[in-house]
């Protein structure tokens, strides 16, 4: 018998071999995230009154359900070499964090590294994988980012592949977030790894900055939203781009929060919030949970938007939808408000990738600003409009 059984376990242990959980992230994964505003200042307190918070404000109502801790939730390896959550901060332990989390309807998410320490200098997985996998799944975590810190001597390929083989073969259908911030130019290879994949270095709260810290850099939402160009290509349901978490609630301006999470909607991003949800203002609450303008994000074509062309300081940006619908968008990156007059009939967006084009002059559309929820007429007479600096114009363009 005892035999059959361990025949029977390798098995299935073949068979965990080479693959990701599929059906997971068939839209870019929305959620929380401490690292942002807590740095490493996490606790169970935080965690379970940021999951009350998620429920009480709306925003799980509004298709956020993640729950992330990031670096700095560790204890130390026991003597078997399993992890185990710092004492001081988590003295439920993890488990009884995700009943909490579950119960609400929510998702637990961990973070870890594929190195021996993380960015934070706890331990990392190198080595552990497996056990670390099997430690989460018993745990009930749902989604897992990982880290590239201390990475020395490892190929990120190979690393990533591991902790994937290592998730898949513990059971626990668990997102996997890919976080070596694009230096091995993950859009090529990790499609069947994970399910999301940073593009860049880490945000900086910041709409039109760069902040050098010297052996590495942070990125405004500018900054990091240039660099997505060329990567709209490699992504789609399961498998997404990340220019990283959501700075919106965190210290920009209103309008430069807007226009952070209306771009980042347009890039079928993750929508990974990063602010104290305890603790929102109006704006930020509203700005987090508009559910138009998710919509554009969580569309099931799940195809990035892109420029269709910039003119006078301003950038059009088409993201095409499912049932023929289009997004527009257009952003002042310029240091002067500006009108534009949009002639539908000698315009026309053309997407390679999708093949859809618009064709404005014999297929009208009706137009929604999706930010002031008014409703803009049709496409058959041209649009005038002005945009504020560092803010945008989000139109809904749906088949009349
Ligand atoms: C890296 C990641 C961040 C965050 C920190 C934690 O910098 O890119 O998102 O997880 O590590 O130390």
């Amino acid at each position: 018998m005892k035999r059959i059984l361990l025949i029977l376990t390798c098995a299935a242990g073949l068979s965990a071999h080479g693959q990701k959980f599929d059906q997971l992230a068939l839209t870019p994964p929305m959620g929380w995230n401490s690292w942002n505003k807590f740095a490493c200042d996490v606790n169970e307190q935080l965690i379970r009154e940021t999951a009350d918070a998620m429920v009480a404000t709306g925003m799980k109502d509004a298709g956020y359900q993640y729950i992330n801790i990031d670096d700095c939730w560790h204890g130390q390896r026991d003597a078997q070499g399993f992890i185990q959550p710092d004492p001081t901060r988590f003295p439920s332990g993890i488990k009884a964090l995700a009943d909490y989390v579950h119960a609400k309807g929510l998702k637990l998410g961990i973070y870890s590294d594929a190195g021996a320490k993380t960015c934070g200098g706890r331990p990392g997985s190198r080595g552990h994988e497996y056990q670390d996998a099997l430690t989460y799944a018993q745990w009930g975590i749902d989604y897992l980012k990982y880290d590239w810190c201390d990475h020395e001597g490892l190929k990120a390929e190979g690393a990533y592949t591991t902790m994937r083989d290592a998730l898949f073969a513990a059971g626990r259908p668990i997102v996997f977030s890919l976080c070596e911030w694009g230096d091995n130019q993950p859009w090529n290879w990790a499609t069947n790894i994970g399910h999301l994949w940073r593009t860049t270095s880490d945000i900086y709260n910041c709409f039109d900055c760069k902040v050098n810290h010297g052996a590495w850099f942070q990125l405004g939402v500018l900054q990091i939203f240039d660099k997505q160009e060329g990567l709209r290509k490699f992504a789609g349901p399961g498998h997404w781009n990340d220019p990283d978490m959501l700075e919106v609630g965190n210290g920009m301006m209103p309008n430069e929060d807007r226009a952070h999470f209306s771009l980042w909607c347009m890039l079928a991003a993750p929508l990974i919030s990063g602010n104290d949800l305890r603790n929102m203002s109006k704006e930020t609450l509203h700005i987090l949970t508009d559910k138009e303008v998710i919509a554009l994000d969580q569309d099931p074509l799940g195809v990035e938007a892109f420029k269709c062309f910039a003119k006078d300081g301003l950038e059009f940006w088409f993201k095409p939808l499912s049932d023929g619908a289009w997004a527009m968008c257009v952003l002042n990156r310029g240091a002067t408000p500006q009108k534009f007059t949009f002639d539908w009939n000698s315009e026309k967006a053309a997407d390679d990738l999708s093949g859809r084009e618009t064709k404005f002059d014999t297929t009208p559309y009706s137009i929604r600003n999706l930010w002031t929820k008014q409703d803009l007429g049709t496409t058959q007479s041209a649009l005038t409009a002005e945009v504020p600096v560092f803010d945008v114009l989000v139109l809904r363009l749906t088949k009349l």
